[in-house]
């Protein structure tokens, strides 16, 4: 008998655990609003009248003294959360998980209950990664597809995407089933792609295993695929239900991938967050420093995300580098990777002390700091690349670490 009692605590439980998810959310929009805004935390007049509606919704009066010693702690605990957030100590987005030895426990963090779940994965990540994934949604999800995918950017195509589709049609996937991707941003950006476009959007959960995919393409809902050699030409905004980032995944990264993820910390600490960037200049053992790299981007690059989703305006400083760096990255056919290629792009756009110290980071982690690409070639491919914006761009630039400013500039103007 006691069983049935426990078994019905257990569903009001688990209802908590999603309530309590969509609360934080709303108290970490509030925080930032209020960091924007210079605002303090503490309203007490605010925080008594909530307490005393509440428990006048109470049907049964004798809980009130329970029921008001829980909305308590409930504001306690989300004024510390809001502490957190807005002093940058809280790991950013109620939907993203950071912490070592998580992806074990996928299943249970992500809160997915569905009947089939499709994990996408590619060739060169190692398969235990997915396995892991899959035997954390034991007795939450009915049936677990792996799809593997051929690694490499080459890969983020339409055929590859059709693959993916035709899994999800074949197996029936429903509405209520979803997609997770185990890998890279080239895996996050096409599963992602995949779980936007079938049946007009099921959910998404990301698990990005390089340095790149969780300091960056993980969060803020982009999702894409190459086509007609043009990169990210066909995609759509998707957010992820929940991004999981493992650090301990990336172990078994090469060290010229794990440098690559670098360079787009490096941007984001030259861009706006001087501690950041002070934090991977100074490292003695990167892979130690990693988890407090990752949170304060994650931080850095929500806060941007939050204020700027559909990219009108703000999140534009996310391209620092980049328009110089695209061109880079599609002249070397390959032989340089996209956050080298970055890097080099950034030298463009910063000068003074702020490039002294960015060419002397990406040196010190053997990022690349010159490249012998014609400035024609990048110039033509720049033109291309911008034909549909006009002749005018919009650049970042970088003149002390921890700020930046936009410029508008014709095409033309553009030093090479
Ligand atoms: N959506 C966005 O906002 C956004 C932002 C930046 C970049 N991107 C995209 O991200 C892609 C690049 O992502 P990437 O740098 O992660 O490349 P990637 O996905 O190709 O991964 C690099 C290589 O590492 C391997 N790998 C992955 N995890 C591993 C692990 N833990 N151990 C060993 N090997 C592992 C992969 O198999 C692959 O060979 C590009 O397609 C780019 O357009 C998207």
């Amino acid at each position: 008998m006691n069983e049935k009692e426990r078994q019905a605590i257990d569903a009001i439980d688990s209802q908590m655990a999603r309530l309590f998810e969509e609360r934080m959310a709303a108290v970490e929009r509030i925080a930032q609003n209020k960091k924007a805004a210079g605002a303090p935390i503490e309203d007490a007049g605010r925080e008594n009248a909530m307490l005393a509606r509440r428990c006048a919704e109470l049907g049964n009066p004798s809980l009130e003294p329970y029921y008001s010693d829980f909305l308590r702690s409930v504001i306690r605990v989300s004024k510390d959360y809001q502490g957190d957030i807005i002093s940058g100590q809280a790991t950013p987005g109620a939907n993203i998980f950071l912490g070592r030895g998580s992806l074990g426990r996928a299943g249970e963090i992500c809160g997915i209950c569905c009947k089939q779940a499709l994990i996408v994965t590619d060739s060169g990540v190692p398969a235990e990664y997915p396995k892991t994934v899959e035997a954390s949604l034991a007795g939450r999800v009915g049936h677990c597809t792996i799809c593997t995918i051929p690694q490499g950017e080459a890969n983020k195509n339409i055929e590859i995407y059709k693959n993916v589709l035709e899994c999800l049609v074949r197996g029936g996937f429903t509405r209520t089933d979803c997609v997770i991707a185990v890998g890279g941003g080239v895996v996050g950006d096409l599963a992602g792609f995949a779980a936007a476009s079938y049946m007009r959007g099921i959910d998404f959960y990301n698990i990005p295993t390089t340095l790149l995919s969780q300091v960056d393409s993980s969060v803020g809902g982009k999702t894409a695929i190459d086509f007609g050699e043009v990169k990210n030409i066909v995609g759509a905004f998707h957010m992820p239900r929940k991004v999981i980032v493992d650090p301990d995944t990336l172990s078994t990264l090469p060290l010229r991938q794990l440098h690559n993820g670098l360079a787009e910390a490096i941007k984001m600490g030259a861009t706006g967050d001087a501690t950041l960037f002070g934090l991977i200049e100074n490292s003695t053992d990167l892979l130690s420093d990693i988890e407090e790299i990752i949170r304060r981007c994650l931080n850095y690059k929500m806060s941007i995300v939050n204020a700027d989703p559909t990219e009108k305006g703000l999140r534009r400083v996310l391209n620092f580098g980049h328009t110089v760096g695209h061109a880079i990255e599609a002249c070397s056919a390959g032989e340089i990777l996209h956050g080298e290629a970055v890097g080099l792009g950034m030298l463009y756009f910063c000068e003074g002390d702020a490039r002294r110290r960015i060419s002397a980071v990406l040196s010190k982690y053997g990022l690349p700091v010159s490249h012998n690409i014609p400035a024609n070639l990048l110039m033509d491919k720049i033109a291309r690349d911008k034909k549909a914006a006009g002749d005018s761009i919009t650049i970042v630039r970088v003149a002390s670490i921890g700020s930046f400013s936009f410029e508008k500039i014709n095409i033309r103007d553009l030093k090479l």
